[in-house]
């Protein structure tokens, strides 16, 4: 059976909660002065992003939108191969409109990379990326990301909103899995 304390199966904890929350409220004071006078929408990318959006929104002294894709990039299982489908798109008309997409990882860059050239083709004002975490792998992006929480190393991580097989998105902290669970 599984554990219920979800925290035991990482081996070592890479960013606490206190310190996920301090990083989201520096990310969020900096989008407050960029975007003063201007509307924003956010848009989350389903499902990791949840977390991040929910700290993120809140931690804004501002008015805010929020509207949510899902997309699903064709490929194995570890590596994203550039072909992305929309499974849910978003609900708001975002001609006109300053849009700021939320994700918690960008690992290639390569979905995110189809997602904003997909989305500036609709016409927004602006376009910006916020992210918790990159990988030195989206160095290679073509699109700039305004907003990075922290840079890490090429390994897999879980925890608030990223996921090893659909479990682990609760946990407060983010840190590396145990070898055990994938065996
Ligand atoms: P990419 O930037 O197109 O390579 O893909 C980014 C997506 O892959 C993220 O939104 C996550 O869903 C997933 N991903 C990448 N690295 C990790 C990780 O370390 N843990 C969990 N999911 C990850
Ligand atoms: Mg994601």
């Amino acid at each position: 059976m599984d554990s219920p304390q979800v925290e035991n199966d990482l081996v070592r904890v890479l960013f606490t909660e206190d310190q996920i929350l301090a990083k989201v409220g520096e990310m969020a004071a900096r989008i407050d002065a960029d975007y003063a006078g201007k509307d924003l929408l956010m848009v989350g990318v389903l499902r990791g992003a949840v977390m991040v959006m929910a700290d993120l929104s809140r931690a804004l002294d501002r008015h805010v939108e929020m509207d949510w894709m899902a997309v699903s990039s064709y490929g194995s299982g570890t590596k994203s191969s550039g072909v992305v489908r929309i499974l849910k798109d978003l609900d708001t008309d975002i001609s006109g409109r300053h849009v700021l997409v939320v994700d918690e990882i960008i690992d290639t860059g390569l979905t995110l990379g189809w997602l904003i050239s997909n989305l500036s083709s609709r016409k927004p004002a602006s376009v910006e990326i916020a992210t918790l975490l990159r990988k030195p792998d989206a160095a290679q992006m073509t699109v700039p990301v305004k907003y990075v929480g922290w840079e890490i190393p090429n390994e897999f991580v879980v925890g608030y909103g990223l996921d090893y097989k659909e479990r682990y998105r609760n946990l407060r902290a983010i840190g590396t899995l145990a070898p055990r669970v994938y065996s």
